[in-house]
Formats: C-alpha cells, structure tokens, sequence
C-alpha cells in the first residue's frame, strides 16, 4: 500500500461507507416536473480539446499481463532470484529433472543476466522433458490465430538438437507446435510461428519448450505474441486498444503515477533502460510489488498514442520515490537528473541530427512525435516531497523552458496547496481526486469557486471510488463520475485536460493492487466498467463551448438519499461489511440533477449532459434559449442500472448505454430522465 493510497483511506473513503451503514434503499418519491433552462446566446468557456484524457503507469498488471500483448510470464527469469517463477518442469513418467534460476551463464553483450536452466539426469530415448510456462494466469488460445515465438537457448549433452515449441492445453494436448534448432552450446535467438486450428477459446493453456536426452538446457527471454493493434511486432492486445480508441482520448499521461517515481532511485521509470531491443532491456521493480518487463518502453508508450491519435503527455521523474526516508535528490545530485529530462524531451522530440532524436530513429521511429506537456514528478506534495519540490520543480523547469520554450509545463503541486510558492510559474496544476460518492457528488461544485486568473487545472487523477469494493467501478460510481465530470465540462475555463485513473486491471485473483478501475480483463476478454461507458459517453460528445444552463428548481438530497455504495464484504478472519470509522466528509444536502451543456461548433449541435442521481424518475422540460429552432429528431445515450451492478468478463456488457431516440424535441420539449441514469442528448440546431 502506498502512503498516497493510505492518505486517501483516512482522507477520503470514509462517507460511503457510513452512508451504506445507514441504508441500501433511498427514499422514493414522485418528482415534481423541473425546467432545464439552456442560454445558447451566451456562450462561455471553450472546451480545451485536450479536455478529455488517459493516465496510465504500471499497476494491477496493466501492461504485463495486460495491454501489452506479450503471453510470457518471468521471460527473462528476473522475477525472483531464487526460484523460477511461472516456470514448471513438464517430463514424461520416469523422467528425472529439475528447473532452476541461472544467473552464472548471462548471454553476451545484453541484459540478459538470468536465464531458466533445466537439467535432466534420467530420461529414456523417445522421452520428453521440457519447460512450461503459465502465462498471466493462463496463455489464452484463440481458433485459427498465429503466434510468434522466440527465445534464447544453448544446450548441453543430450539437451542438444532439435526442440519442440508448442501451446499445451492442461491435459498436454497440443493446440499448436513448431519445432527450432538444433539447440547448440552458444546462446541464440530461435523463433518460430505457431498456428492454432479450429478450438474454443480458452485460457488454461501453458508455452512449453522441450526436447528429449539427458543434459542441460537453457533458456531466457522466452516471448510468445498474439497478433497485436496495427500489427506492431512488440505490440498491444487488439481488444483493449479498441476499447480505448472508442473512448477518442485526447492524450495519454504516462509512465505514472507511482510508477514514475518507483519504489526509490534504482526502480524509478529511467527510460533509457526501457529503450531498444528487449534484449537490453534489464526490467525493474514497479512500486506495486511486482517486476516489469519493460517490454512497454518509452517508445512503446509514444507508439501507443500515435495508434490512438492521442498527444503524449509525459511525466519526468524528479528525484522523488515511494519510499519513505529515502533519499530525495536535490542540488548537484539532481542535475543528472535534469539532464535525463531534457534527454528523454529530445529523444521523443528531437530531429535525426540530434544525439537522442537519431537514437529514436536507430530504434526504428524516423518521425518526432508532437509533445505540448511535461509534468514534473508525481504527486510530490506527499512523501516529504513538497519542501524540495520548488527547488527541484524550477531546476527541471529552467532547463526544459530554456531549451524548449513553448512546452507546458505541468507541476504536481494541487490546487489545494496554496500554501506552495514557486520560483518558476507552472503552466498547469495536476489536482488528483480518489472520492466517495458523497464527495464527488459535492465536488462537482468543487471548481466553480476557483479563481479565474489563477494557474488551470489538469485534473491527472480522478475516481469515485472505495477500497475493497472490487476491480471495476458499479453503476453507483458510474453516476458520482458523471455528476463529478458535469462540474469539470462546466469550469471548462480553469479545467483544462483530465483523466481517470488507475485505467486497468487484471481481474484474476492476485492481479489487483488498487480497488476500482476503469477497465478490467483476464486473458482473453476485456469490458469496460459502467463508468468507463460514461467517460465514452462524454468524450464522444464534447462539443467545444460550454453554454449555461440550470434547473429549476434544483432537486436536493439528504445523505441517505443519494446512492451508496455497498459495504465492503468482510475480509477473511475479520468482522466486516459494517461501515468504517473516521472523519465525516461532505454531508449534503447534495444536488439530485446535475448537468453540463456545450455545443459543437462543427455541427452546431447543442449538447446535452443530464446526470439523475435521485431514486426516482424526473421529468424534465428542456427550455433551449436564443436557438432559432431545434430538429425534432434528436438522439443520445442513457445508462443505468441497479446501482450494486458491475460488469464482469463473465458478463462484459451488462451495463452498457442504450439508444435515446426522441421525436418531438424542440426548443421548448419534455423528456423523462430514468432514475439512477446519466444521458446524452444531441439537438440538433441546422
Ligand atoms: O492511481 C493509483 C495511484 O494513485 C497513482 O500511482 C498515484 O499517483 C496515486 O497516488
């Protein structure tokens, strides 16, 4: 757990609960008609169009085991020195052999320090012996799919020859198989392609290498790929990448989060060691317990935005780790790492006659990617971080602004640090928010208080959210999120960019450090959450001017009427599922409607964003002022759901947005929003 993670427990997780405590069933009763007054005369703030976005980093195996497509688990033996993780021995009855970690034999001129050796001392001819490999809680086998394999191996005695690369399902029955070699006694790359035939997806498959003889075996960076998102040969998982593109992100904020900072130094995100061939590439410890491949490098992260046409915004590290009492950088010792920054701006940015842009181009990107934004460090106002964080922050900032003047740079310092001063005047500040219900539902007001002429905002984390209620956010979330969202589209002018966090999470048990994620998926299938179907909704529907609007009169809600989020389930050997104690948040009365209205210039669509958080329906009539006239066909989106609902890989798409169709919209129209419901209306104005 990370202290911003136990922060967040004491600070901010606190009201749900008590409010489960208290009731799972709001009151009902009959809404009065409400007026939904629109003035599309008076044009206010303009929707940045970076407004809407994606923050990622390492966590609850969000590449490994996750978007990156690789299906190996431990591929270069890092995992654990002392035994191979994920690794098991697969032999015929008789056979004797053992696996083993073997850091004594690295292979030449590459970071390929470990390697899985597998020595066999009893074997009969015509016997198999042989490594298996378990994947991310199964290697997933998909009908009439190809795969590419590859490895490093060198071999001893009998161990020499040809050896046998295959998807096993658990009965040892080969769904696909291709042999490599012969196996000699230098190490050397093998690949191979294997082809499933016609089978029932499934996931509980293992990649086994064997061979037959008595001897030795070795092997390291084993890899085996799906195909991959626009085919990339180090690539992403097809599934996933297409539910983001359909999210129509505008930038992705990467590598983190904790994950830029690492757990300390040594583990921080030093991209130089996540660039070029894998085989250079030496892993590290993420701050979530758990190593990294790396195979999702800083070309890889830039790759993935170019397939998603989003605008990279990239974090520096800035001599900040996890770790409390370690050793925070600063003075002398941090000008290595203002030169890492300007470095990795360069190798991102820079032309081919540049030291670090020719380095791109050797790692086979020829073009610059576009960068606006560079955030400096990650949430530096906690873990002792905010005393140095002026001097650290104008360092990295002086250097990159003298060099790169019309980049923006994001400081880490919030909005709710006004008691922070700054030598060099940041262009952003990242706000991160992990809220109850209560708290979201109050913050949607949190900005309109803001004040105009200060630094804007990029909101870089945000979640309604309790620990321990599960991997992926339920319908009760979804509706704080979307009343929480309706407050940053209409402070537009001071919230510039925001984005969700953490983005993923692998739903198998063991695959998740942090509660509630946008998007979950095991080896196989992949679902978004009812709140990632909001941010859908609201993304795919910006508009770019934000137009006035309110209800009258505005419904309020008492603390128990406003949903609530289950409590918890007991933990084992613990009294559980009664609420939690501490410091009250926001008690109400909370607003029952929420709303944000914008149009899109393109189409002169005026947009329509109507969050219901009351327990029963509400009539609405729709008043659009200073509109000549509005199409009576109108359309949009409306999600709901019973507010305990989630979707599962079982039921991926259990909650998702129907269709609104309406026939007699006009600048003056009636419409009945559901309970518990967040719509979308589009109306049209030519
Ligand atoms: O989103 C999970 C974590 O929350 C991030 O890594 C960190 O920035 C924040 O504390």
């Amino acid at each position: 757990m990370t202290s911003s993670w136990r922060v967040r427990l004491l600070g901010s997780l606190v009201v749900a609960a008590a409010a489960a405590a208290v009731s799972m069933a709001p009151r009902v009763r009959a809404q009065s008609p409400v007026t939904l007054t629109v003035q599309a005369d008076r044009p206010g703030a303009t929707l940045d169009p970076m407004f809407y976005g994606l923050m990622t980093e390492e966590i609850n195996f969000s590449y490994d085991g996750g978007l990156y497509a690789e299906l190996i688990r431990n591929r270069s033996l890092k995992d654990n020195p002392d035994a191979p993780d994920h690794w098991s021995v697969v032999k015929d009855a008789g056979v004797e052999a053992t696996i083993a970690v073997d850091t004594s034999s690295p292979v030449p001129n590459t970071a390929l320090t470990s390697s899985l050796k597998l020595t066999t001392t009893a074997i009969a001819s015509g016997q198999r012996v042989g490594v298996a490999n378990e994947g991310f809680w199964g290697i997933p086998a998909r009908p009439n799919t190809t795969y590419r394999a590859s490895f490093y191996a060198k071999a001893d005695g009998g161990a020499r020859g040809r050896a046998t690369v295959a998807i096993e399902s658990a009965d040892g029955h080969a769904l696909a198989s291709a042999t490599v070699g012969p196996l000699t006694g230098q190490w050397k790359k093998y690949t191979a392609t294997l082809k499933t035939g016609a089978l029932t997806p499934s996931t509980t498959n293992q990649f086994v290498i064997s061979s037959g003889g008595p001897g030795t075996l070795w092997v390291t960076l084993v890899s085996l790929f799906p195909p991959t998102y626009n085919n990339r040969p180090n690539g992403m998982r097809p599934d996933i990448m297409e539910l983001l593109a359909a999210m129509k992100p505008s930038f992705l904020r990467f590598p983190g989060g904790n994950y830029l900072e690492g757990p300390n130094y040594e583990n921080r995100f030093n991209w130089k060691a996540t660039i070029g061939p894998l085989e250079q590439r030496p892993t590290h410890m993420s701050p979530w317990r758990y190593r990294s491949s790396d195979g999702v490098g800083l070309v890889e992260f830039l790759e993935w935005c170019e397939d998603l046409h989003m605008e990279p915004l990239l974090a520096v590290y800035a001599g900040l780790h996890i770790d409390r009492g370690a050793n925070i950088l600063t003075g002398d010792a941090l000008k290595p790492v203002v030169q890492d920054a300007l470095d990795e701006i360069e190798y991102v940015t820079g032309g081919p006659n540049t030291t670090w842009g020719a380095r791109r181009v050797r790692d086979g990107h020829p073009k610059p990617f576009t960068l606006h934004y560079v955030e400096i460090g990650n949430e530096d106002w906690l873990n002792d971080g905010k005393a140095s964080y002026d001097e650290r922050f104008t360092m990295i900032a002086d250097a990159i602004t003298a060099k790169y003047p019309s980049l923006k740079i994001i400081s880490t310092m919030r909005s709710q640090d006004t008691d922070f001063t700054y030598t060099h005047q940041p262009d952003r500040l990242d706000d991160h928010f992990y809220m109850t219900i209560p708290t979201a539902l109050a913050q949607a007001h949190l900005y309109d208080g803001y004040s105009r002429s200060a630094t804007k905002i990029f909101v870089g984390e945000w979640a309604t959210n309790s620990p321990r209620t599960g991997d992926t956010p339920m319908v009760a979330f979804a509706l704080a999120d979307a009343a929480w969202l309706t407050g940053l589209e209409r402070n537009a002018d001071v919230v510039t960019m925001n984005s969700y966090a953490p983005l993923f999470v692998n739903v198998n048990p063991g695959g998740r450090q942090w509660a509630v994620n946008l998007i979950g998926y095991d080896a196989l299938t992949s679902f978004g959450s009812p709140s990632y179907y909001v941010q859908k909704m609201f993304s795919n529907n910006r508009g770019n001017v934000v137009l006035p609007a309110s209800f009258d009169p505005l419904p309020r809600l008492s603390l128990n009427e406003i949903p609530v989020a289950p409590a918890p389930p007991p933990r084992p050997g613990r009294a559980g599922g009664r609420g939690r104690r501490g410091p009250q948040g926001p008690t109400g009365p909370f607003d029952g409607l929420y709303a944000s209205a914008t149009r899109d210039a393109a189409t002169g669509d005026v947009i329509l964003k109507l969050v219901n958080v009351q327990a029963t329906a509400q009539p609405l009539r729709i008043d659009v002022k200073s509109v000549p006239s509005i199409a009576k066909e109108a359309s949009g989106e409306m999600l709901t759901g019973a507010l305990d609902a989630v979707n599962t890989v079982a039921e991926p798409r259990k909650v998702v947005p129907v269709p609104v169709t309406i026939h007699d919209a006009g600048t003056t129209f009636t419409h009945e929003l559901p309970a518990h419901s967040v719509t979308v209306l589009r109306l049209k104005t030519r």
